[in-house]
């Protein structure tokens, strides 16, 4: 008698967990989105924010069974101590498993070593100095990177008749990362680099650079600016100052004529010629799904851009990595689940390189049109596959 009550009083707490719904409920896995919500720099973390959440109202916030649940701080701009304590806090503080977004690549190598000491997957959402990644066993990049993006269009410029070009690059990781490879690819096809320099990260005046780039008279100028208010001032100048009238075309990273801002930028960007791997008009039904979807998140205060594209394609990749665990944010093995996988991007395919953890893509030619009266970057060549050629 006695035995068998003993029996029923271990027998109960298995009972109710059956009754209460099969499975013990597992606690959410909690994000920390460490990106850039306010100043020069805020677009960046609406975009990247605005992809997360477009995929997670396409495809639900449930991934081997656990919920998702995203804490989201602001770094305020490129502010390396900002960001690596936030990193920090959402560690200890917040207790999240995974951090994510990084728009600015500051943000992103100050957090590196938190996520390497602290054993916690990071997930880059735009930062694209190519040594990111090297920074941490635990980063992951669905993003982008400088050189990968940048190869391509030296390569188009030289097949395509021009020969002196001067480059203009943000003074920091991503423009030095530009200029590297900008200048190799483009001499080793058999271009000339007349001059090149770097303009400083925040508040630049182009107003010198520009004049000394007309009075030196190349046949164009390879760009890299961080989008917003800078490349807007950019091409602005390039216009006021003549040097498009002088017949110097620009030939840059998409980056430049960003879908997020390019309305802005108008008319004188028409004709713009860059490579880059995401584009609002990217023809495909993932692309189509994928605008509808985040219009219907986020409203249509931003047309979705590259960042939006990375945030979406960084949030499909948790989310796969979970379902493969089972769950499980163990560094170790959600990182393993991460090594090849290979996803259909709004972009097109893309595949995380299982030795470097970075982004294998393809990388598109477009020039700025107008459809329906407002402009958009248009593919018309591709370089698929492309690896950072940068490591
Ligand atoms: C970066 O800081 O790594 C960065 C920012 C904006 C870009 C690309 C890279 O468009």
């Amino acid at each position: 008698m006695k035995s068998t009550l003993r029996r029923v009083l271990i027998a109960l707490p298995v009972l109710l967990w059956f009754v209460a719904g099969a499975t013990p409920a597992q606690s959410p896995v909690r994000i920390g989105v460490i990106a850039e919500f306010s100043g020069p720099f805020a677009d960046y973390g609406a975009q990247i924010l605005g992809g997360m959440k477009t995929y997670l109202r396409q495809n639900g916030d449930t991934f081997g069974g656990r919920k998702i649940e995203l804490v989201v701080k602001d770094t305020t701009g490129p502010s390396p101590d900002v960001a690596k304590r936030l990193a920090q806090e959402l560690i200890t503080r917040d207790e999240v498993d995974i951090l994510a977004g990084f728009g600015l690549t500051p943000n992103a190598l100050a957090v590196a070593p938190v996520s390497a000491e602290a054993k916690k997957p990071m997930v880059i959402m735009n930062a694209a100095t190519s040594i990111i990644t090297t920074r941490s066993p635990y980063i992951v990049r669905l993003s982008h990177t400088l050189p990968q993006d940048t190869q391509p269009i030296a390569q188009w410029a030289a097949k395509n008749g021009i020969r002196r070009v001067f480059t203009l690059v943000s003074d920091y990781g991503p423009g030095v990362d530009a200029e590297a490879m900008f200048v190799k690819a483009f001499k080793a096809a058999g271009g000339e680099i007349v001059d090149s320099v770097r303009t400083p990260l925040a508040n630049p005046d182009f107003a010198p650079f520009l004049q000394r780039i007309k009075d030196t008279r190349p046949e164009a100028i390879f760009v890299f600016l961080p989008p917003g208010s800078q490349t807007i001032g950019f091409i602005k100048g390039y216009e006021e100052r003549g040097l498009k009238d002088a017949g110097i075309r620009i030939i840059a990273t998409g980056d430049l004529t960003d879908d997020g801002v390019l309305q802005a930028m108008g008319e004188p960007t028409l004709g713009l010629i860059t490579s880059f791997h995401y584009s609002a008009a990217h023809d495909s039904p993932e692309n189509k799904a994928f605008i509808k979807a985040y219009v219907e998140t986020n409203g249509t205060k931003l047309r979705p851009n590259f960042m939006a594209c990375a945030g979406y394609d960084g949030m499909a990749a948790i989310a796969e990595a979970l379902k493969k665990t089972g769950g499980s944010t163990d560094a170790e093995r959600f990182v393993g689940a991460l090594k090849g996988l290979k996803l259909m991007s709004p972009r097109g395919p893309i595949m995380v390189d299982p030795e470097t953890r970075d982004i294998v893509q393809t990388v598109y030619i477009r020039r700025v049109e107008k459809i329906d009266g407002l402009l958009y970057n248009v593919e018309f060549d591709k370089f698929p596959d492309v690896k950072d050629p940068g490591k």
